[in-house]
Formats: structure tokens, sequence, C-alpha cells
């Protein structure tokens, strides 16, 4: 039932007539499904072949040189993330069967980098890996604008000023990330074991320019399996109290973008943060690449439902307000990657201050 996905095409923000057109898109997708597919989005495909073609390769390095391009010193949110390192925080300790790299594309908030210096840590970048730098900054600027015409188009499809949802996500953590899902082998595949454990992104807008499907021969190759991919939970109805699970399979050419956590918070629920799983071919040995933007607010902004959207329903589901820099960071204590005692330094400087002194 894929089909029932909207699309909304870039090109009718800027039509005439259009708008519209694009509100009940958006207003539907991410209303039911978290999910939209885009069309018209004006990404280059040569350079994600380029940047596919090239993390390919880095993927394939020696095991040293990988591990040299990992930084546990700021919580894997910059260079390499080795597999079975995160976990997705309902997934019962099952980690995904990935590894990633993690690119800030954008210029950062120096005051935020000061409160929060992982999360807006420099880039690190590999050696020897041509045009992949470049390539990789160009497609996540190119992708992170797309997310703020759907920014602006999402808050003038919901009556806000055009610019409220944009305008909160200025100097904020935005991140891409690069992924290969791993091969499973004979006795892997049918069991429960999944490229991306079911969860719902933390952040506001996630934007997936589409991946590619290698043969065990490490060859591009079409998707092997048709069940494979990416599933999602749309809203619980009458019918389906648990939500449907719905397969997500973007026409050809489309990017999807999918509502986090941090929108369906502002939206008080209008619009829902999809929970989805990755599935894995049933076939053996094939991989996949991804590249996949993570927009967020500024980290200095306060998650709570727009005033527009302020009930006792919705602030009883998403009070009481918490800044998003705390949340990030109390996600990535969550999922295993920040220690748990980051948290407690959390503004709290009088404890310490204070046993110095008497001590
Ligand atoms: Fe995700």
């Amino acid at each position: 039932m894929e089909e029932t996905i909207p699309v909304v095409d870039l090109d009718d923000l800027r039509r005439e007539g259009g708008a519209d057109r694009a509100a009940d898109a958006l207003n539907e997708a991410f209303g039911q499904y978290g999910l939209v597919y885009v069309r018209n989005h004006g990404i280059e495909v040569e350079r994600l072949e380029r940047f596919y073609d090239r993390w390919v390769e880095l993927t394939e390095r020696a095991a040293d040189e990988k591990r040299s391009w990992a930084r546990p010193d700021v919580w894997y949110q910059r260079g390499w993330t080795p597999p079975n390192t995160e976990q997705a925080v309902v997934a019962g300790g099952q980690p995904d069967f990935k590894e990633c790299y993690f690119v800030a594309p954008l210029e950062l908030d120096e005051r935020c980098r000061l409160m929060f210096p992982e999360i807006y840590a420099e880039n690190s970048w590999p050696e020897n890996a041509g045009d992949w730098r470049e390539d990789y900054l160009a497609l996540g600027t190119a992708v992170h604008e797309v997310g703020m015409d759907l920014l602006r188009a999402c808050a003038k499809a919901l009556d806000l000023p055009e610019t409220t949802f944009s305008e909160a996500t200025k100097g904020g953590p935005h991140v891409t990330r690069a992924l290969r899902y791993l091969a499973l082998d004979e006795s892997q595949v049918g069991t429960d074991i999944v490229w991306g454990e079911e969860h719902t992104d933390f952040n506001l807008l996630t934007l997936l320019p589409g991946g590619r499907f290698y043969d065990p021969a490490g060859k591009r190759c079409e998707r092997p399996d048709p069940e494979a991919g990416l599933y999602l939970r749309a809203r619980a109805t009458d019918e389906h109290p648990k939500g449907r699970m719905v397969h997500g399979r973007p026409p050809a050419g489309c990017l999807v973008a999918q509502v986090g956590q941090q929108l369906e918070i502002l939206t008080g629920g209008r619009y829902q943060a999809t929970p989805h799983v990755i599935t894995p071919p049933k076939q053996p040995a094939y991989t996949r690449t991804a590249l996949a933007h993570f927009i967020h607010l500024h980290s200095e902004r306060r998650l709570f439902p727009h005033e527009k959207f302020l009930s006792e329903e919705t602030i009883l589901a998403y009070g009481p307000p918490v800044l998003a820099g705390t949340y990030g960071l109390k996600t990535l204590v969550d999922i295993g990657l920040a220690p748990k005692d980051a948290l407690n330094k959390l503004g709290y400087h009088h404890y310490d201050r204070l046993a110095d002194a008497r001590s």
C-alpha cells in the first residue's frame, strides 16, 4: 500500500497555485505516515553516485585505517561509527547491522560548541579520499536546503508563519551520515537481525536522497528482494491500533523526508515522528549504501508544542518542556553513545564548586 504515501513536488512551492497542493500532500503525508516522497529536489545524481562509489571503497579499507577514523572522544558524532556501536532505544539491545560516517556540512554555532563540544565537534576526514570531502559537504548542504524548503512549506501548511521551523534550526547541530548496511551470512538471513532496528529519529526532519544495493560480488544491483528496505509504522487507527507497517518505496528519482521527534513535539502530534525499520534482503551477502541528513533545532530552542497546538492533551503528551540540546544529549546517552554521567553535568555546576570550596 506504499502508493498511498503522498508525493510533494518542490516545484509546486514556487508555482502559482501549487502551494495548496503541496500543503495537502504534506499534511496528509506527515500526519498519517510521518514520511513524504519529494520530487524535483535538485540533488545532483552524478555527485551522489561518485560519493557512494568512494564510500564503498572507504568501507573496504584496512580495519586499522578505519579504526583511525573513529571518534569515541566525541561520542562518534563525527567520523566513522564502527558496526555494533549504537542501539535503537526500544530495540532490547539488538545493535544495528551497519557502519557509518558522520559529517557536519554547515557552519556550527560557536556558543553551542562551548556547551556541547561533542555534538558540535569539528569534522574529521579520511586521507586519500579524492573528491569525497567536497562531495560530502556539497550533498549535505544541498539536501539541507531541500529540508529548509520543506520546513517552510510545513509551517504554511499548518497556518503558521512561514519561518516558524526553519528559523529555529539556524546554527543547529545538523549532521549528514553515510551508511553502509552490512552483509548477512547464511545463518543470519531470516533471523530477527535487521539492518536498522525500529526507532524514531530524535531530530526535527530527516532527508534520505536514495541508497544503492550491492550484490555479493560488490557490484551495484537492483533491489535484490522486493520485501527488503524501509518500513514505517503509520499512525494508529481503530482498524490498526498499533499502526500498520507500510513499505516505503519512493517513486524513481524521489527523495524521502521523515518527521523526527522534535517536529512531532512542536506540532503537538499533528505530524508524527515515524517509527521505521530497515530490513535486509532474504539473500545473504548483499549490502546497501545510503545517505541521511538530519536537521536539528538549535540547541537552545525549547521543545514544547507551539502555542497553536497547546492543549491539556498535548501538554500531557509532550511536557514538561526541555531544551533541544538537553534532549539530544539524553538521546545520545539512551542509544549508548554518550556516557550516563553526561546528564549529571547539565547546568549543575554548584555542587562541584561548593564541594571544591569546602575541600
Ligand atoms: Fe532513522
